[in-house]
């Protein structure tokens, strides 16, 4: 018996792995966090499966279902919305599982910063703008802030910034970043990217709070930085026709000559 811990991306219900799906459909209990979690996924359950939504449930309820299971000898499918590395509260659960001798395993899911950048059509990382993107929040009731992860710190280093969880506190983010990215900063918000209902709102450090209505109070992220609009990066060396490299040899000596290893 196993945890198969599953990530199930942003909210459109086709963006989940192969893997991810074909665990869901093999596994005859699933657990999963309702409050972001597509219900459309639980179409691929086999029938008769055991459906526990988690949202309502503490962590010791979760736990007595999954220890309920595996004395069973009942896989599980544990469902997390986006990607399990972020803010999935799937450490603590592998925690527990570690001590009570439960085994586990983990398949990746697509997260909301890249399901936010595919919708504005927007590279996060452009030459010579923004080479680094900060997956950041805010503190909320849940989870504080560690000391020096502040937003005004890591305005300082330029970056891409993608705020989640904290889109009613808009006012907070815009007096924390404005001195160090300025008033005409790009910004866009993007609330429940992917699902039908998604919307997308650009504007500036400047104008943000203008333009982003009451509606989209939770399950939006916030992306930060020049990278949001910038036209004039220069073009990456990756592709340039003189660059030398392993699987392009360029020049009468190039570095790696075809056939090298
Ligand atoms: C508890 S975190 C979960 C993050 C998730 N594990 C991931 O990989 O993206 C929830 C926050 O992620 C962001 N989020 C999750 N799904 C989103 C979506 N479809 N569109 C925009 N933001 C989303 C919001 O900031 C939301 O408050």
């Amino acid at each position: 018996m196993t945890v198969h811990f599953v990530g199930a991306g942003p909210g459109a219900a086709d963006l989940i792995t192969l893997r991810g799906r074909d665990l869901i459909a093999a596994c005859p209990v699933c657990l999963y966090a309702g409050s972001l979690v597509p219900t459309a996924l639980l179409e691929h359950c086999p029938d008769g499966a055991e459906i526990v939504n988690t949202a309502p449930m503490s962590l010791d309820g979760i736990m007595e279902v999954i220890a309920s299971a595996h004395a069973r000898g009942l896989d599980v499918v544990r469902l997390h919305s986006g990607d399990l590395s972020i803010w999935s509260a799937m450490g603590e659960q592998l925690r527990r599982l570690r001590a009570l001798g439960i085994p586990y395993d983990v398949t990746p899911g697509v997260p909301a910063f890249s399901a936010a950048a595919a919708v504005l059509e927007n590279e996060l990382t452009l030459p010579g703008v923004a080479q680094s993107v900060v997956l950041t929040r805010t503190s909320g009731r849940a989870s504080a802030m560690p000391e020096g992860e502040t937003l005004a710190n890591f305005a300082k280093t330029g970056a891409t910034l993608a705020i989640h969880l904290s889109v009613h506190v808009l006012e907070r983010v815009v007096e924390e970043l404005t001195p160090e990215y300025g008033a005409d900063c790009p910004v866009a918000v993007v609330w429940r990217a992917t699902w039908p209902d998604q919307r997308i709102v650009r504007a500036t450090l400047g104008t943000l709070q203008a333009s982003v209505g009451e509606e989209m109070a939770r399950t939006a992220l916030i992306l930060v930085g020049p990278a949001l609009a910038a036209e004039g990066f220069d073009e990456s060396q990756l592709y340039a026709g003189d660059y030398d490299r392993r699987f392009r040899p360029v020049g009468t000596e190039p570095r790696f000559p075809e056939g090298s290893e």
